[in-house]
């Protein structure tokens, strides 16, 4: 039996989405697009030749009564759209950051369990198929160390700048990074960020985020994890962004929906052995080894799988499969704002505190 979908916010990422809704004509219909901006509702309704256009949500969910609803707008949209979604007892997917404050957040994730709502959340990383090769190597491995970087630049959208509403790099962005990271290494217990500005000259208007923040983490496990993000980027060679998780002998490198590279499963030869990054050598210095590597390449879009594993949920009435429900969310969420508030503070942050 096919469900009726709908979309409210009609941007950057509802086009994304569309794009895989328009592979699904099996399972749904899509009957109704809302934006503030009637005409990118009128663009999403011409693009699938089907759906009425709203610039209402409330007016739309009561005239098309959806059975799901994709909610892709900004971060410091949230709060209202979701009580209105769960009142109408209807199954919904949002895009992340869920909100920009735990008390939100915690509502909103209580409301959903006490009204039975199958729920998810985008953070279609989850779902590459380099998900498994990394599971299998921290399964099989001691992990000591993580290590992440993710520098780029300013986004274009209106609100990105703006830290109020966007959350800032960490929440907004780099909390893909932060969410795999904690997919991988279990809870964290404690935060600690710092953060830099006036590197960023010619910025639009509203910009007052940070230009780069590094954070060091502390697992309950005992791992630490050092992970460090940056809009000052304007070109490609100022920085290489990777996931390195380091075990006592080996390494495995992500690079987030691209490529897995395990180094050290396959010992080095002799003469590839480096002697570089270490001011005197035979003083414990270890140099990297350049042996082959093992490389997992990402292959197809993981947020097709994503959407569709959340849509297949709800006609099963069974939210299992979905690997991030929005329960499972608002921990990756108290992760970032805990970082947010560390920056705030200048002190470390118990990210369970966030949780309470
Ligand atoms: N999962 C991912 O990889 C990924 C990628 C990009 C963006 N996102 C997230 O998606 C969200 C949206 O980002 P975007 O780039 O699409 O932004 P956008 O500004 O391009 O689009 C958001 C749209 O929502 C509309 N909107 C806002 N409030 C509305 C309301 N109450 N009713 C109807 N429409 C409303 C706006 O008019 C706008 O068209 C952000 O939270 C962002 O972090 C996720």
């Amino acid at each position: 039996m096919k469900k009726k979908l709908a979309i409210i916010g009609c941007g950057g990422i509802g086009t994304y989405h569309l794009g895989h809704f328009l592979q699904y004509g099996d399972i749904i219909d899509l009957v109704g697009f809302c934006d503030l901006v009637k005409e990118r509702a009128e663009g999403f309704a011409a693009k699938a030749g089907t759906g009425e256009v709203f610039t209402d949500y409330v007016e739309m969910l009561d005239t098309v009564k959806p059975d799901i609803v994709f909610v892709c707008i900004p971060p410091y949209c949230h709060g209202d759209v979701e009580r209105n979604l769960i009142k109408r007892g209807i199954h919904f997917f949002v895009e992340k950051p869920v909100a920009l404050d735990m008390a939100l957040a915690k509502e909103i994730r209580d409301s959903i369990k006490e009204n039975n709502i199958i729920t998810g959340c985008g953070f279609q990383c989850r779902y590459s198929n380099l998900v498994e090769p990394n599971r299998a190597f921290v399964d099989a491995n001691e992990i000591v160390y993580v290590e992440c970087a993710r520098m780029g630049g300013i986004p274009g959208t209106d609100w990105w700048a703006d830290k109020k509403l966007s959350g800032g790099q960490i929440v907004e962005q780099t909390v893909h990074q932060f969410d795999i990271i904690r997919y991988m290494m279990g809870e964290p217990e404690t935060v600690f960020t710092m953060n830099a500005t006036g590197f960023v000259k010619n910025g639009p208007a509203n910009y007052d985020t940070d230009d780069l923040t590094t954070t060091v983490v502390k697992f309950k496990s005992g791992v630490l994890a050092s992970i460090s993000t940056g809009c000052y980027v304007t070109g490609g060679n100022a920085f290489d962004s990777k996931v390195t998780f380091s075990t006592k002998d080996k390494r495995a490198d992500l690079r987030i929906l691209d490529k897995f590279e395990i180094f050290g499963e396959k010992p080095a030869a002799p003469d590839e052995k480096k002697e570089g990054g270490f001011v005197i050598s035979n003083d414990g210095g270890v140099a990297s080894a350049s042996g082959d590597s093992i490389v997992y390449r990402q292959n197809g879009d993981a947020g097709l799988i994503c959407d569709r594993t959340f849509i297949e949920g709800v006609i099963a009435g069974d939210g299992s499969k979905v690997r991030s429900p929005y329960e499972d969310a608002v921990k990756t969420l108290a992760f970032v704002l805990a970082c947010n508030k560390s920056i705030e503070t200048g002190l470390p942050v118990n990210v369970d505190d966030m949780l309470a």
